[in-house]
């Protein structure tokens, strides 16, 4: 299992994925944390922004990486709905299909109508039941 929790922004969280798809064995698993910014707040580019509502709390782009590797069709992702998003990255187990939300901008509003589809939002019970599927 590879942890990805480092610098919150989406180029540098893309660097992180494809990194870690290089060393992942086919049964392991990627875990990100700050994949589920709950305002555009929480998601803005700049953590030292100290007037936001979001005060010190920052999930910054992260989102936008994990959406990303939502579309790959040769890997397969959720997003377990508890604390800030915790994105779940697997290239064996399959958790659903890519996300079809079209948002080629990665803009915070389609992310907002659209969390259970684009991230494959899913409750920590619902979570185990598949890990547990099909072993
Ligand atoms: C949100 S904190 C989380 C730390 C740890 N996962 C935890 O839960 O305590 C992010 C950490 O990643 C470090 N960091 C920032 N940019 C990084 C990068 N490019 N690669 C690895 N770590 C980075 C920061 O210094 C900070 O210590």
């Amino acid at each position: 299992m590879i942890f990805i929790d480092g610098l919150h922004l989406a180029n540098q969280i893309e660097i992180d994925i494809n990194n870690s798809l290089e060393f992942l064995k086919d049964d392991g698993y990627i875990v990100m944390h700050d994949c589920n910014p709950s305002t555009e707040w929480h998601a803005g580019e700049t953590y030292s922004y100290k007037l936001s509502p979001a005060k010190d709390k920052w999930n910054g782009t992260t989102w936008k990486a994990f959406v990303k590797a939502r579309q790959r069709s040769d890997i397969s992702s959720c997003c377990v709905d508890t604390d800030w998003g915790v994105g779940v990255i697997s290239k064996k187990k399959i958790f659903g299909e890519s996300t079809k939300v079209k948002n080629p901008y990665f803009e915070f509003s389609v992310l907002n109508e659209n969390r259970e589809d684009t991230l494959n939002l899913v409750t920590f019970e619902e979570f185990k039941r598949i890990l547990h599927e099909n072993k």
